[in-house]
């Protein structure tokens, strides 16, 4: 038998974060976990183009390598080709993808399809350097200036653990999942135009106020009084608020409290809704809807925001379809990370 080290398939899994949303860009906090839902690739290693099938799409996309620019159309194949120009990729690949994660939809869909694509073609490094290459990836196919939360919980996803991220640290501290807490995550039915603009425009809010008050993370909401527009103000408490309750979050999650981490996202919500001003009136009504539901202990958007998705943590078996509210939802279970299979001929 031969060893062939071209044939290879890549898994990326998407996340979902549980509370700590845009707080990583300011240096906050965050608590994520990989999910059992994510993008698979694969093929073959070699040649002169750079080929996807994408399943998803029913659609084929062929460039030849290297890379030169990575704006090319069908539009899902920017990210391939924005990976394969960060690498240098100097050999083809020849392959297929598929995936099991709603598209734009706050489950890190993007993150995703870019470590898978990474790892396909041969990217050979540390998660950092993985994670760091994904988030420049993002940046070159879409001009998202996203931070690291969606590339850190792919690339250091723990089963049966969410993440306790420290963006300023950069430390990441793995926390059980409670047996008796189930974590399902429903599509609000609003596509997400991932409002690129509006998610540079809260970045740059945050950037404001830490100009005038030092790091958020660092600060209490009595500090933001030194900040005179109340829009950057509100701005700067949700991030402030919101990494207070990721470290409380955290510590009832390790207590085993349920309720107390229920209320600690419907607190979250309520931040993003009012302070960041990131949600969607049909996101907020699938939230009050979900919350009313006896067992469910409480729920939230997830990710940027601008639609998509909402996840609530439940007691088992409190909600029986998640798909029965929009046609589309899910229980997910805290995963591995990405990872590459070289498969033997
Ligand atoms: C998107 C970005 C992340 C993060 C979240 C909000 O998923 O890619 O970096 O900012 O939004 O928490």
């Amino acid at each position: 038998m031969t060893r062939t080290t071209n044939s290879v398939v890549a898994h990326a899994p998407g996340r979902v974060n549980l509370i700590g949303d845009h707080t990583d860009y300011a240096g906050g906090l965050a608590l994520p976990m990989a999910i059992d839902l994510g993008t698979t690739i694969s093929g073959r290693r070699g040649g002169d183009l750079l080929r996807l099938r994408s399943e998803q799409f029913d659609a084929q996309a062929a460039m030849p390598v290297p890379i030169h620019d990575a704006h090319i159309e069908p539009s899902w194949a920017r990210y391939a080709a924005a990976v394969a120009l960060e690498l240098q990729c100097m050999q083809g690949f020849d392959g297929s993808i598929s995936s099991t994660l709603p598209l734009g939809a706050g489950l890190s869909s993007s993150a995703s399809l870019e470590i898978a694509v990474a790892l396909a073609l041969g990217f050979d490094g540390t998660e950092m350097e993985l994670a760091l290459l994904a988030q420049r990836s993002e940046f070159t196919a879409v001009g998202v200036p996203c931070g690291l939360l969606d590339q850190f919980s792919c690339v250091f996803g723990r089963d049966g653990h969410a993440l306790l991220i420290d963006f300023d640290a950069t430390t990441i501290e793995p926390v059980p999942m409670p047996d008796e807490l189930e974590i399902i995550v429903v599509h609000s039915g609003v596509e997400r135009t991932l409002a690129g603009s509006a998610y540079a425009e809260r970045r740059a809010a945050c950037e404001s106020a830490a100009s005038i008050v030092g790091a958020l993370a660092s600060c209490s909401v009595d500090d933001l009084h030194a900040i005179s527009d109340p829009m950057i103000r509100r701005r700067a408490r949700h991030v402030v608020t919101e990494c207070d309750r990721v470290v409380d979050a955290t510590s009832v999650l390790r207590d085993h409290d349920a309720s107390a981490f229920g209320a600690l996202m419907n607190d979250s919500h309520r931040s993003l809704r009012d302070d960041f001003e990131v949600s969607t009136p049909e996101v907020d009504e699938l939230v009050i809807h979900l919350t009313s539901i006896p067992g469910v202990h409480g729920a939230r958007m997830t990710g940027a925001g601008f639609g998509g998705c909402v996840v609530a943590a439940c007691e088992p078996g409190s909600i029986v379809d998640p798909s029965s509210f929009t046609g589309r939802g899910w229980k997910v279970r805290a995963s591995g990370p990405a990872r590459v299979e070289l498969l033997e001929a």
